[in-house]
């Protein structure tokens, strides 16, 4: 694959939601190829999409120069196509197809020795996937929602609980004028890390999570001893878009069939409000914070993380640690097998020190403890 004459080459490409920090990874894989090994990194365009459709160009370091602050990624991203079950219309029916030696001619047909695929559970599976077809991938963890097992923490939690605190905090006063209650949904579909850590940093009365499955009446009841016991006519609940009731479901806005996770949830908010209005008899509005928390400036903590995970994910895979993916396990930056880094999700658990916190500050999770 490589000819000496020519300068080596690594690929990046960033896959599923976008988060704040992509662009300092892609900055710090830039660099450090560049300055450390003196090798070309080229960009593929809109996650896997870009290696199907052969969107790839070079990146240099005047390229990515100023994008360390940006949120977003500069080169695009998916959380539609997936390799393995790539979408395609055969007489004009929806079929999914494997196109993964496509794929793999690309990358052959670029001269990328490695790729650096920086995703979440869902782009990280198909990272794995391509580096047990022989692709020498090195993942690089990433989540707003901090759900990966295999890693201390993902840039982009950061910067997202500080954007739902911020916006939390600002629905007090307009809850308490109009004596009313705020739902607030915040992302998280399986882990409620943001909804706990931003509810319990605003001081919220309820707090609803996947983990822990609520009963509406219970809130309800809660929600009029609160305000009774602590003298006040409103309250503020906090809910993650994967909140579920006890014996139902998430609620989900729609399916994305090929997607590696088809499933996009949203509006838990609306039914929770409507359901206290009912039981609770309080005038109660739903508030979406949604997409917000993936947008912005990444903090200063997301930012030296990205930039340390994609500074060490260049050396994992020079260092022949392919097949891995780069994880905070604090103070160091360390490899974990894909395998093992994508096989469990990082959750709540309810028995922790942060629930049993939220607790004994009197916030309830609706499920009568
Ligand atoms: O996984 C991160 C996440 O932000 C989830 O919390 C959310 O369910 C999902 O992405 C939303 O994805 P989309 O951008 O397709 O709406």
């Amino acid at each position: 694959m490589t000819d000496s004459k020519r300068p080596r080459r690594i690929g990046v490409l960033t896959g599923g939601g976008d988060c704040p920090g992509l662009n300092a990874v892609i900055r710090a894989v830039v660099k450090t190829a560049h300055y450390q090994y003196g090798i070309e990194t080229y960009g593929i365009e809109d996650g896997f999409t870009g290696l199907i459709d052969k969107k790839i160009g070079p990146l240099t370091p005047a390229k990515v120069s100023g994008i360390l602050k940006q949120g977003g990624t500069i080169l695009g991203t998916n959380n539609r196509d997936n390799p393995f079950k790539h979408p395609v219309l055969v007489d004009g029916k929806l079929t999914h197809v494997d196109v993964s030696d496509k794929v793999l001619k690309t990358i052959d047909y670029n001269d990328l020795e490695g790729m650096i695929i920086v995703g979440g559970d869902g782009t990280l599976s198909i990272a794995n996937e391509l580096s047990k077809k022989g692709v020498h991938v090195v993942g690089v963890p990433k989540t707003i929602d901090k759900d990966l097992s295999a890693t201390d923490i993902t840039f982009g939690f950061d910067t997202a609980l500080q954007t739902a605190v911020y916006s939390i905090d600002k629905l007090y006063s307009t809850a308490a004028s109009h004596h009313r209650v705020m739902v607030v949904e915040v992302m998280g579909r399986y882990a409620g890390w943001i909804a706990l850590q931003s509810g319990m940093a605003t001081g919220a009365d309820v707090i609803l999570i996947p983990e822990i499955p609520y009963r509406i009446e219970r809130v309800c009841e809660d929600i009029l001893r609160k305000e009774r016991e602590e003298g006040r006519e409103f309250t503020i609940v906090v809910v993650a878009e994967g909140a579920k009731p006890e014996g139902g479901e998430m609620t989900v806005a729609k399916r994305i069939e090929g997607s590696a996770d088809p499933v996009r949830l949203g509006g838990v908010a609306f039914k929770i409000a409507a359901e206290i209005e009912q039981i609770a008899g309080k005038e109660s509005r739903a508030v979406v914070l949604g997409h917000i928390l993936r947008g912005g400036s990444p903090s200063p903590f997301d930012r030296l993380l990205a930039t340390r995970f994609g500074c060490a994910a260049v050396h994992f895979l020079m260092e022949g640690k392919h097949g891995h993916m780069v994880s905070l396990q604090t103070p160091r930056i360390v490899p974990v097998p894909l395998d093992q880094a994508i096989s469990r999700l990082r959750l709540v658990p309810p028995d922790s020190e942060y629930v049993a916190t939220a607790r004994a500050m009197g916030a309830t999770f609706g499920d009568g403890k």
